[in-house]
């Protein structure tokens, strides 16, 4: 039997999409990347901003005719979307070729979900707005033998006012953690070089704990693992970005110095309305610390531009906080009202056509400094985590820094997997070309 699988969103949703690939290959299913040639079809999706949204509902409509032609096929929707009562109703009004909708919190029992539309050829909803215990010791199949994606905590407690995530992952929950480490340490001895931890906001992993643990402490007992070469993590709150956590990162050699550190906007009124709990002040002041302690550290961001008041003014402050950090690149967002989140319901919603000027304005801008600051590697050589052939440019091998620079570079397959230095020849804003360094 064949399924096919398509994962929209973050780290989470392709997290999700590992376990669901882990329980498929034990009943027996082996992936397929044509749709055509699927028994089991699975859309695992992101409901963050309505496009994506929007695309889901018109892939799955696309999905109609291959069911008329293959009655037997099984058609499942899963992830943040189906979260929402009312994308579930819509699911099943529009789409009845759709036979299988489960949630985030019953993932695990996707084996008996299939079994039960087999045996009784009924459609099956199983969803959990919420769930206390964390389900661990799922089976998991990754997309790369040499780097791993591992949860540390779900769900999110922040209660952002743009936000729908809180509203469909849940209350936040850390992972024990033994569990984790168990987990980084198997994956080390299956040849894992480079982890990245997943959560929300993994600065404050472990405050839900007995006893309580910081997120420092974890990176420690994690650096401490043999074999691994590099930790990431994602994704940070700048307001629980601590003092001790930044000097913890400095005594770990394996801590990457790539900081994420999404500010969403540079206004101290809109950042008020957005609960981001930090002002303009306090982020620069940590963006001063990272760079004090880390002179090489690469500094990225999210940034949404017209959340509902936003002015020329916040806006003109979101553009001069981006001049003052010099992000090394930034996610930038064009604000999507989420039904349920607070700030939909905000007055002085912003103009589609401002906000796409807007957009544009700090894309520009944005790119312009990424492209000065990757000037400046020209000549460096740099270790690079080889990932394989470059889908954008075919017979050279991309990779990435440490930094998570994306590098570009001609050389052998058989480099996937290893970490090796290049020099850097052309950077570039997205990307930086290089050549290899011989190692004597
Ligand atoms: N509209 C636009 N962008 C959003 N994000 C989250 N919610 C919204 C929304 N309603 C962005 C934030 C977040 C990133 C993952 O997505 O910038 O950091
Ligand atoms: Fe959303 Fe804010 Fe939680 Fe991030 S921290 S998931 S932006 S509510």
């Amino acid at each position: 039997m064949k399924y096919h699988l398509v994962t929209f969103g973050c780290q989470a949703n392709e997290r999700d999409s590992e376990t669901i690939a882990g329980l498929l290959r034990e009943i027996g299913y082996e992936r397929v990347e044509e749709p055509t040639q699927a028994d089991l079809i699975l859309f695992n999706t992101c409901c963050v901003r309505e496009k994506a949204e929007n695309k889901v509902l018109s892939r799955i409509g696309e999905l109609k005719d291959l069911k008329s032609q293959n009655p037997h096929l099984i058609i499942g929707i899963c992830g943040c979307m189906v979260q929402q009562e009312k994308i579930v109703e819509k699911i099943r009004r529009r789409a009845p070729h759709v036979d299988l909708i489960f949630g985030t919190h019953n993932i695990h029992e996707l084996p008996e979900l299939v079994q039960s539309i087999k045996n009784l050829r009924v459609p099956q909803v199983h969803i959990l707005p919420d769930r206390e215990e964390i389900v661990e010791g799922l089976p998991s199949h990754r997309e790369f033998p040499f780097k791993a994606l591992v949860n540390i905590t779900y769900g999110c407690n922040n209660f952002c006012t743009y936000c729908i995530v809180p509203y469909v992952r849940g209350r936040e929950k850390s992972r024990l953690p033994e569990h984790i480490l168990k987990e980084i340490s198997a994956m080390s001895e299956d040849g894992v070089l480079e982890v990245m931890l997943l959560g929300q906001n993994v600065n404050s992993y472990g405050k839900d704990l007995t006893p309580p643990t910081t997120f420092a402490e974890l990176l420690q007992q994690v650096n401490a693992i043999p074999g691994l070469a590099r930790i990431r993590y994602m994704t940070s709150h700048p307001r629980d970005f601590s003092d001790e956590l930044i000097s913890t990162i400095a005594g770990l050699n394996k801590v990457s110095r790539h900081f994420h550190l999404p500010v969403q906007a540079g206004s101290n009124d809109i950042l008020r309305k957005m609960n981001r709990g930090y002002t303009r002040e306090e982020y620069l002041t940590l963006v001063r610390k990272i760079k004090n302690t880390f002179p090489e550290a690469s500094i990225t961001t999210d940034i949404i531009v017209g959340f509902p008041g936003e002015s020329e003014e916040d806006f003109e402050d979101t553009l001069k906080l981006v001049e003052e950090v010099r992000f090394d690149s930034a996610f930038t967002f064009i604000y999507s009202p989420r039904t349920g989140t607070p700030a939909a319901k905000m007055p002085e919603q912003i103009a589609e056509s401002v906000k796409k000027s807007r957009l544009q304005r700090l894309m520009k801008l944005q790119n312009r400094i990424s492209l000065e600051i990757n000037q400046q590697l020209k000549g460096k050589v740099m270790e690079v985590l080889v990932e394989g052939e470059s889908k954008t440019s075919p017979e050279m091998l991309t990779g990435r820094t440490d930094t998570n620079k994306t590098v570009i570079f001609p050389g052998p397959l058989s480099l996937t997997g290893k970490l090796v230095p290049v020099k850097i020849t052309v950077p570039q804003t997205w990307i930086l070309k290089g050549e290899l360094v011989e190692v004597i």
